[in-house]
């Protein structure tokens, strides 16, 4: 018999909804937020409340994309956390009464593991192949930059991480420098094709090991434009396309050098590129570049999975119903990263 998940993401700005059959998306609904836009940053309580307004719709629109009514769904899986309190709340309140009432089983996942085992989730009629375990994923978004050593479904081991701003972030707080609007990583990917990636250099942080930090290239890149500012009051307009490209450059160059630090210490076969910045075109280029270079199998997400999207919760929720693991109701949501 089939199985048929509902996904529910409500960590952040997007309220999402999906349906898997086993691990094929019928439907993958996102709502996003725009109102944000406008604070250069997403606002935890207009989030909340639009997350309240957008629930409903979104759910009843992704069972009726896949074709189904709500009594035919198996389980129901949405996301406990790292996210928003107030967001989480949202998504997590919902299922639980969803399930509750429909008297099926809740699945609790995680939001950082989703977007990793994202790239298990088949497209209708689309075969690709599947990362064998163990492989090494570099999950990169607004809040986190993770490298992990992925041996199974769940078991994920943390080699290293951000010791202060994320990757996403950085590009979010870059376009802000430049009066671009938030979210900023899609638009300084879209400038950075038209522009000359060696043409401004900012300081890149050689931390030992696999830690990154993104802090001093923020304030490099801060004070290099503030100062060209005075000189010329116009310098941003007149070099935008560079200065993205130049910025661009900078974030890759520190996300690969990890990433082939890892590749010498871990005997990987596959790479996984996981989270918002792996839409990245730039990053995805040099981490094929990369890949290439070690004999190494580089799995991307298609595009619609690498933002936070509720398929990714699904599949993470499919492989716990097949593993008979299900939820408590009285489980709390969580804001920070568990691992
Ligand atoms: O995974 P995600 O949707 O949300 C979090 O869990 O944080 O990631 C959002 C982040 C934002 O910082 C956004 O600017 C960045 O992903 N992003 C990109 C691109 N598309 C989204 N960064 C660089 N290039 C892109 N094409
Ligand atoms: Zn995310």
């Amino acid at each position: 018999m089939s199985n048929f998940i509902l996904g529910i993401e409500s960590s952040c700005d997007d309220t999402s909804a999906a349906v898997l059959k086993g691990t094929e998306i019928l439907s993958n609904v996102i709502a996003n937020q725009h109102i944000h836009a406008e604070y250069g940053g997403v606002v935890p309580e207009l989030a909340s409340r639009a997350h309240q307004q957008n629930i409903i719709p979104v759910i009843d629109s992704a069972l009726k994309r896949a074709n189904i009514t709500k009594d035919q769904l198996s389980a129901i899986a949405y996301t406990n956390g790292p996210g928003l309190l107030g967001s989480l709340l949202i998504g997590s309140s919902f299922a639980k009464a969803m399930a509750w009432s429909l008297d099926i089983p809740l699945i609790e996942v995680d939001h950082l593991q989703s977007h990793v085992l994202a790239i298990f989730a088949d497209k209708p009629g689309v075969t690709k192949d599947k990362p064998r375990f163990p492989f090494l994923s570099l999950t990169v978004s607004g809040g986190h930059t993770r490298l992990l050593r992925v041996t199974d479904y769940f078991e994920m081991e943390l080699l290293g991480g951000t010791i202060d701003d994320a990757a996403g972030e950085t590009f979010d707080k870059a376009a802000k420098i430049m009066g671009l609007p938030y979210p900023g990583g899609p638009v300084i990917d879209k400038l950075a094709k038209e522009g000359n990636p060696a043409r401004f250099k900012f300081s890149i942080a050689n931390l030992p090991g696999l830690q990154y930090s993104f802090s001093g290239l923020k304030t490099s890149f801060l004070y290099f434009v503030r100062d060209q500012l005075k000189e010329n009051p116009n310098f941003i307009q007149e070099n935008l396309a560079d200065l993205a490209a130049s910025m661009q450059s900078a974030i890759i160059t520190s996300l690969t050098k990890k990433m082939e630090l890892a590749i010498q210490q871990y005997d990987c076969k596959d790479i996984v590129l996981a989270g918002g910045v792996s839409a990245n075109s730039g990053l995805r280029t040099a981490m094929q570049t990369l890949a290439d270079q070690y004999h190494r199998h580089l799995h991307l997400p298609s595009l619609d999975l690498t933002t936070d999207n509720a398929a990714m919760i699904a599949i993470f929720g499919y492989y716990k119903f097949i593993n008979s693991e299900f939820s408590s109701i009285n489980s709390a949501p969580y804001s920070s990263a568990k691992l």
